[in-house]
């Protein structure tokens, strides 16, 4: 049972550190929930601290990075939960089922084992073709499959709230986006390396656009491009909390 992270999710823990003001919105969507199953839960970014949480997770690589005193993990794959129906108050996912083989299978078997809600943190890709790095240097980013809202909707069955995530400037949790104020972080690879795009997209095509970011940031052409993002507090990059609630 391997998923691609136990190839690229060595160090992942390191840069992708849960955000705080993500973290807030997470607990805010699961509200009352007390039993919680977070799936493809990785090192355990977002997950509640308190209840009765189990993690879902098939990558030893990633099982490991889990600290001492989180919730217990099973090793398993979204697209076949080891539990009853309805056995949990809310199921929950975060960054991860656009990785799954199988996304509908996965999110059916999330509707399956929850009784009152589903709480996804995802992010929509018809947004993200606006953020400087995929516009100005790397624009095959969107070209990588992720379900739509629409999509997961439909899988789901029933209405999903969206709630608009911003991306804060100092963002701890370094996904794709995460650097969008502080563009020389994209030049450092053990930053890259904790972002599945680097590794997904060839390898040709990622040293071209940081390339040319580099020659940008040197020239300051980048800065009279978007320097007024350096002071920005957040910004709207296409992530989102999807909710739905069952009952
Ligand atoms: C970007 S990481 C997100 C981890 C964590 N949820 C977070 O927010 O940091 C994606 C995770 O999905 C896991 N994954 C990949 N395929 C999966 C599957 N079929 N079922 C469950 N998890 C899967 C990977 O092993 C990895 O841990």
């Amino acid at each position: 049972m391997k998923t691609a992270y136990d190839r690229f999710g060595v160090g992942y823990a390191r840069r992708r550190r849960p955000d705080p003001h993500i973290a807030a919105a997470v607990t805010d969507a699961l509200g009352d929930a007390r039993t919680v199953v977070n799936v493809g839960a990785g090192a355990g970014a977002y997950e509640p601290r308190k209840g009765a949480v189990v993690a879902v997770e098939p990558s030893l690589v990633m099982l490991r990075q889990r600290e001492p005193g989180l919730a217990p993990a099973v090793r398993a794959v979204a697209e076949h939960l080891p539990f009853a129906d309805a056995q949990f108050d809310a199921s929950m996912a975060s960054l991860t089922i656009h990785h799954w083989p199988d996304w509908q299978a996965g999110v059916a078997e999330m509707r399956r084992v929850a009784r009152k809600r589903i709480v996804l943190f995802h992010f929509d890709l018809s947004r993200q073709d606006q953020f400087w790095l995929v516009e100005d240097y790397l624009p095959e980013a969107v070209t990588l499959p992720a379900p739509t809202v629409a999509e997961v909707e439909a899988v789901v069955g029933a209405r999903l709230r969206v709630d608009v995530v911003p991306v804060p400037n100092d963002c701890t949790d370094g996904f794709l986006c995460a650097y969008w104020s502080r563009p020389e972080h994209y030049l450092d690879p053990e930053a890259r390396a904790a972002i599945s795009t680097f590794h997904l997209l060839d390898p040709e095509t990622c040293n071209r656009a940081i390339t040319a970011l580099h020659r940008d940031l040197d020239s300051g052409t980048w800065d009279a491009r978007h320097g007024h993002l350096r002071t920005r507090e957040e910004l709207d990059l296409g992530y989102r909390i999807l909710v739905a609630d069952l009952v």
